[in-house]
């Protein structure tokens, strides 16, 4: 048996922000279980819904050093079991309270130093042996800098390789030098240009990628991609030279989480034999509940999430006046920088029969708009993976994106002379070029909807499960493991 811990700050059912959650939720299940023990660790928020928080089975705990802190700080560990995986959650209260998991930045460093610590010093207590420390993102990035420092010459650890995942290289967990040294008492040397050192300032991804005996990203394109310095972040020379140890592996979907078929959220459920027809009742459902003109022949256009500047939302802003014409309805939904909030909120202004804005996150909410849409646009700057095309493509929803990391991995873009392409695509980072697509898009939906429908309909019987992903990552800890 081989034994992998996945280390994460987000993790559904338990807490979510992005797409970090589903993944480190949904991969742990899919391993083969004869052959490998996955479990999954986190911190325990006071936020994880109660009905959760209460069935959590206390183990034990204990006090540990943390940097030149005067006080040792409280560990303890809560178990459960929730679909055949175990979850361990890191309990110290101090660090892991509030209505969030992440809240001001000099905050979170610290705690999520606490984190990568506590976890490794976990372990020999709860006498899990991992042969691989799956870490994933900044927040986990200390873990391979304390096993390769600290626990250098621990018997426990002796086998154990670490693999360092990056979801999304814009956020690294950066601060200063100083406020490191002393939350980590890690010697001089480590903060240096070739370790720990960004900068001048201090890098925990940075160390996770350094330290970790295998980097890995969630798409091939995003793994050359963030090669280059464009897409690097300040990070494409040490990813250049890590070459040799750096993939990508394409994230998948929970297929048992997002299935229209038997999805309780959305009004009306469906295959692909019965799409088109659930589709339409589903868009007018919805055009009820948002309060738009009810009419199944509207293009419906949607946006779901995050709202941030990765996402490519000025591309939008820029075109909406145009995207929204009078055949066209646009809804978004998603929370995040409050310019992009009000952009949204401004056209649903604008136009409250073309445009709603629904500023805030809702899983069901989200169902139903990948239920209701005709298409799903994702015209992001960068995107590691991307998963909001996979689901979207499930339900029929075809995606318009833009080709970067994973948007052009999964995403065929339609070829009218061939007759294949789940989705549409433009390459630069131009608004225009996005209008262009959206609009051939409208084209293909108005003039000739068989050829749309049969791009849905591709999009709905494709594989975006996890099942292949999960072979590679099975594959990738067998080389690793050696
Ligand atoms: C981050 C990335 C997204 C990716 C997700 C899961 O949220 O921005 O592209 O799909 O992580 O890996």
């Amino acid at each position: 048996m081989k034994n992998i811990l996945f280390a994460a700050s987000e993790c559904v059912p338990f807490i979510k922000t992005g797409g970090l959650a589903d993944v480190a939720g949904a991969l742990p299940k899919m391993f083969n279980k004869d052959e490998y023990d996955v479990r999954v660790i986190i911190p325990n928020y006071t936020c994880i819904p109660e009905k959760y928080r209460n069935n959590f089975k206390y183990i034990t705990h204990f006090y540990m050093e943390l940097g030149s802190r005067f006080d040792s700080v409280h560990v303890g560990i809560m178990e459960y079991q929730h679909e055949g995986v175990t979850f361990y959650f890191v309990d110290n209260e101090f660090y892991f309270n509030g209505d969030k998991p992440y809240a001001d930045t000099r905050y979170d460093i610290e705690k999520f130093t606490f984190f990568s610590k506590a976890v490794l010093a976990i372990l020999p207590v709860i006498n899990f042996r991992p042969d691989i420390i799956h870490c994933h993102d900044w927040q986990a990035g200390l873990i391979p800098v304390f096993m390769k420092t600290l626990y250098a010459n621990n018997e426990f650890y002796s086998r154990t390789k670490t693999i360092m995942t990056i979801h999304n290289l814009r956020f690294q967990g950066v601060w200063d030098i100083d406020t490191f040294k002393y939350l980590t008492s890690l010697p001089d040397y480590m903060f240096t240009p070739d370790k720990l050192e960004f900068k001048e300032d201090a890098n925990m991804l940075k160390g996770g990628m350094v330290y970790a005996d295998y980097i890995t990203t969630v798409s091939d394109t995003y793994a050359g991609e963030i090669q280059t310095e464009y897409y690097g972040e300040g990070l494409d020379g040490l990813l250049r030279a890590r070459n040799q140890s750096l993939c990508g592996i394409v994230n998948g979907i929970d297929y048992d989480a997002y299935n229209p078929q038997n999805d309780k959220d959305i009004y009306k459920t469906y295959t692909a034999r019965t799409m088109k027809k659930s589709k339409a009742a589903n868009k007018r459902a919805l055009q009820e509940e948002l309060g738009l003109p009810v009419d199944e022949n509207k293009f419906m256009i949607a946006v779901i999430s995050r709202l941030t500047d990765q996402k490519g939302l000025d591309l939008i802003d820029a075109t909406l006046d145009r995207i929204a014409d009078e055949h066209t309805q646009f809804v978004v939904i998603g929370t995040g920088e409050e310019r992009y909030e009000n952009l949204f909120k401004h056209f649903e202004w604008k136009y409250p029969e073309r445009v709603s804005a629904n500023i805030f996150f809702s899983e069901a909410f989200a169902h139903k708009v990948y239920a209701a849409s005709d298409a799903m646009l994702v015209p992001s700057r960068f995107e590691p993976c991307g998963l909001t095309q996979l689901i979207a493509m499930r339900y029929g929803s075809v995606p318009v994106v833009r080709e970067t990391g994973g948007l052009k991995d999964t995403v065929a873009p339609y070829n009218e002379y061939e007759g294949t392409g789940t989705g549409f695509s433009f390459t630069n980072y131009n608004a225009e070029d996005m209008l262009n697509v959206i609009n051939y898009a409208k084209h293909i939906y108005y003039d000739d909807r068989k050829a749309w429908d049969e791009i849905a309909k591709r999009g709905m019987t494709a594989d975006y499960s996890w099942n292949t992903s999960a072979r590679r990552y099975e594959q990738l800890y067998d080389m690793i493991i050696g």
